[in-house]
């Protein structure tokens, strides 16, 4: 046991919700800190302060206090400098590093040994990070491929290997697998001598998949210990029949695989106090929630009074959510019963075939492109069910958002939503209809079974209610990392 107090743990985090957040892994890195801290446990956040972040920091009103010293490091033969502001959000301290290196847009479409160097540098400053401030983690806990290069620092690195703190003691790490199919992987080139990393360990058992230099893969390697968003998903990705290729890799260290539940902040997703929503509810008022559905429809297309299903999705545009499903079916909605309203941006394929089907089905689906939060927070409030037929999903935050604001889902079996999701006709009653076969026609006959089912509005009420009254906060998860942590140590 290196301390006999809390684990002190630093999330280094590439995206955090609110002020950066791209999908659900910032949800995350904005809202289980909290959880932890109120375990007792010392947990501290590192992001980037990516281009807008500061700005939206301060209109939100926080104080930012920054560090007279600058956090430094060696990436391709240049010093890498930061600026360390310091905010505190919901009594989690946050730092925010502003350099060059974070001035472009979050992702890269094509990753390669330069537009990888800001992820790089992003982990060195954060293992320098306590060079800077008067705290040191015993754990630095890290999310996806974005900052998977921190584990690989610590064993491959001719600098942080075997790297201790000022106790003498190693630090672990901890790689929360958020989602397996994007891996950070490209073509080595002049990677390990702009990096750092001793080359040996490109082979199998190190950063090397067929060829590339894979970060996921030398993350998953690396690290103290791995944990996936849930428990159905940590199973998924060790089976050859899963979509992603790690499944050799990740089976080979499953004595180090943890599948932990992703929760959701219940005090910012709570349509009792949301202030995005024109008028607040809860399970046991429901009355705003009709405020919420005609403010919703006055933005659409439709009859303003319409009173049958409202079918809504809010999502990234990729395959990852069922879009090969949902598309062949789009020629259908006119026969459905139901009205649909989609919010998303991503592949244009799928942004096109949107826009094409709501213009030629101006009364019964209606589509907003791009990425807005308050849409986003009426979409779940006025809406009746909730689609998310995912090809695969790690955990989903969506369908939980979506059941405690009262929409009732229509999902896939599949990862985080077989944990999450119960179909209403299994035996003692669920909280959504499911299908498992990935098909169009497997996603219509659940969501036919929803729309007949809303005709009934008692048994309508019912599955709502039991979707609204679920516990979907991170209590029981926030303690499962505790236990982690403190195994770890
Ligand atoms: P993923 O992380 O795979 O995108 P999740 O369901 O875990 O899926 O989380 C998605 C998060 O991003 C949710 O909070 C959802 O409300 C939000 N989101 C996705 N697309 C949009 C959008 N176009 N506008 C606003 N919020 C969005
Ligand atoms: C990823 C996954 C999603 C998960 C989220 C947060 O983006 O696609 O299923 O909920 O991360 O862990």
């Amino acid at each position: 046991m290196a301390t006999q107090q809390a684990p002190k743990v630093l999330f280094v985090g590439s995206e955090l919700s609110p002020f950066s957040k791209v999908g659900g892994l910032g949800d995350v890195v904005g809202s289980l800190p909290k959880a932890l801290r109120q375990c007792g446990l010392d947990v501290r956040v590192v992001t980037p302060a990516w281009p807008g972040v500061l700005q939206k920091v301060r209109d939100a009103g926080h104080k930012i206090t920054t560090s007279l010293q600058h956090v430094a490091v060696a990436c391709a033969w240049q010093t890498a400098e930061a600026t360390v502001h310091r905010i505190e959000v919901d009594d989690v301290p946050i730092w925010l590093l502003e350099s060059n290196y974070y001035r472009g847009s979050m992702y890269p479409w094509e990753l390669d040994v330069f537009t990888v160097r800001p992820f790089l540098v992003f982990c060195m400053q954060a293992l320098e990070l306590s060079k800077v401030t008067d705290w040191e983690p015993d754990i630095f806990h890290c999310h996806d491929w974005p900052t998977a290069y921190l584990p690989c620092a610590l064993a491959w690195h001719r600098h942080y290997r075997g790297a201790v703190n000022r106790r003498g003691v190693r630090p672990a790490s901890v790689l929360t697998l958020h989602n397996v199919a994007y891996q950070g992987a490209f073509p080595p080139g002049a990677f390990f001598e702009e990096s750092g990393l001793d080359r040996s360990c490109f082979n199998m058992g190190g950063i090397e998949f067929y060829g590339l230099v894979n970060l996921l893969k030398g993350g998953i390697v690396s690290a103290t210990a791995v944990t996936t968003v849930s428990p159905r998903y940590a199973w998924e990705i060790q089976t050859w029949e899963s979509t992603q290729d790690l499944s050799g890799v990740i089976y080979s260290q499953r004595h180090k695989l943890d599948g932990i539940l992703n929760g959701i902040d219940t005090d910012f997703w709570n349509p009792a106090t949301d202030p995005l929503l024109p008028e607040c509810y809860s399970a046991d008022s429901l009355g705003g929630r009709q405020a919420c559905r005609r403010e919703l429809l006055k933005n659409t297309t439709f009859d303003p009074d319409w009173k049958g299903p409202l079918v809504v999705c809010v999502s990234r545009l990729v395959e990852q959510k069922g879009f090969d499903v949902i598309l062949p079916a789009l020629k259908q909605i006119p026969e459905l019963g139901a009205k649909f309203i989609f919010l998303g941006s991503g592949h244009h394929w799928i942004e096109d075939a949107l826009r094409e089907a709501s213009s030629l089905h101006r009364d019964s689906l209606c589509f907003f492109p791009g990425y807005n939060e308050s849409l986003a927070h009426l979409l779940y409030a006025g809406g009746d069910i909730y689609l998310m037929p995912s090809l695969f999903e790690p955990c989903g935050l969506s369908q939980m958002i979506a059941m405690r604001y009262g929409a009732v889902p229509v999902v896939r079996e599949v990862g985080g939503l077989v944990d999450t999701v119960t179909d209403v006709d299994a035996e003692g009653g669920g909280n959504g209809f499911t299908f498992l076969t990935y098909d169009t026609q497997g996603m219509l006959w659940s969501l036919r079974r929803a729309i007949e089912r809303f005709s009934n509005a008692r048994a309508w009420d019912k599955i709502r209610r039991r979707g609204m009254q679920e516990d979907f906060s991170w209590k029981k998860s926030a303690l499962l990392y505790r236990d982690l942590y403190r195994r770890i140590l």
